[in-house]
């Protein structure tokens, strides 16, 4: 299965391999825009057969990145830069996403930074403003015109990251969101922020719409799977396509990572929401994907770190699954 093609709101992938997002803080001029090394690192996955590239968290403004190295698309001065690289993405056969992100009081940049409720993620970080009204708007706003953007720019999927503590994920949880009006409190309140987001983004954008979720808080008052399947019910009526399942990183908290171990909550909300999922985290070799699919625990699989150390990793997961990928085409002689 990790070989047949997959379709999703119309777009064809030509496997179930997602490269994950991750952040490559290269934008070394700080403005944003993609820099060469986006140019050779995305297209040499694509060369490497994944399906599917998501690329990093892109901030939808200068206040809501990560770090001051972050791509962006807060302007419109990013497109020509995305366009040319989804151009480069598609012409090896891959078809292209870009996560789109604010880091809420994850920002490490100069200057305020905002989040659902003024507390900061632990003692070496700053205490983030609460946002206003009129910040919660403009943030909307700024998601969606990153959407419209991502469209000029040619990208085939959008995500919304709404995972590892960043805004989104602030206003979900209890433990960031201590709001006393309607984006905050209970639990459909903590969901409106990205109720909206949804909505702004799908206003501008009719293509396959994923959600990254971190589906546990490893916390006694924080939110589990079973939260995250009732959210993905809601994301599911919306008109989300597909829930990526991640976890942690919302307070700080140890999490046990093993092979795999995310993987149950992508198979509870697959079965629990009846809606199509990614499984992340740990998941390093075909044999180990295919059982996943098979099993029907998700539908797509996000490798990180393995398509760092290997961009051919699609060939290697094809070789242990004993399947001939003649592909790419120029180096099949030489494999
Ligand atoms: C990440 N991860 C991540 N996740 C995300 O949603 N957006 C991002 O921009 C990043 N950035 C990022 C950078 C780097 C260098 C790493 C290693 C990770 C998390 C990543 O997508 C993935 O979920 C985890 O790495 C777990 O999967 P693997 O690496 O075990 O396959």
């Amino acid at each position: 299965m990790l070989f047949s093609p997959y379709t999703i709101r119309g777009v064809t992938l030509k496997n179930r391999i997602v490269m994950s997002p991750m952040c490559m803080y290269a934008c070394d001029t700080e403005d944003g825009t993609v820099r060469n090394w986006h140019m050779i690192h995305y297209p040499t996955r694509a060369v490497g057969q994944v399906g599917l590239i998501m690329i990093e968290a892109t901030a939808v403004t200068p206040q809501g990145r990560i770090s001051a190295r972050d791509l962006g698309i807060w302007s419109d001065e990013h497109i020509e830069g995305l366009r040319a690289l989804t151009t480069l993405v598609k012409e090896q056969g891959a078809k292209i996403g870009i996560q789109l992100a604010h880091a809420g009081r994850k920002a490490t940049v100069d200057g305020e930074i905002i989040a659902p409720s003024p507390l900061p993620f632990d003692e070496n970080m700053r205490t983030p403003k609460e946002m206003t009204k009129v910040d919660i708007e403009e943030t909307i706003q700024a998601f969606q015109n990153g959407a419209l953007r991502a469209k000029k720019a040619g990208f085939d999927v959008i995500e919304i990251h709404a995972a590892h503590g960043y805004l989104i994920n602030e206003f979900l949880s209890p433990l960031t969101n201590k709001r006393n009006d309607e984006y905050g409190g209970t639990f459909e309140n903590r969901y409106r922020f990205l109720s909206e987001v949804i909505e702004a983004v799908k206003e501008v954008w009719d293509g396959p719409l994923f959600v990254r979720v971190s589906a546990h808080d490893y916390h006694p008052d924080g939110l589990t799977v079973k939260d995250y399947v009732e959210y993905a019910k809601r994301m599911k009526a919306q008109g989300v396509d597909l829930v990526d399942v991640s976890s942690g990183a919302v307070v700080p908290a140890a999490i046990d990572a093993y092979p795999g171990y995310q993987v149950p909550f992508a198979e509870a909300i697959r079965h629990g929401a009846d809606i199509a999922t990614g499984a992340v985290g740990l998941i390093t070799s075909g044999r180990q994907a295919e059982e996943i699919l098979r099993n029907g625990r998700a539908d797509l699989i996000f490798i990180g770190r393995e398509l760092l150390r290997n961009p051919y990793w699609p060939k290697t997961a094809a070789s242990e699954l004993g399947i001939p990928l003649e592909a790419p085409k120029p180096y099949v002689r030489g494999w």
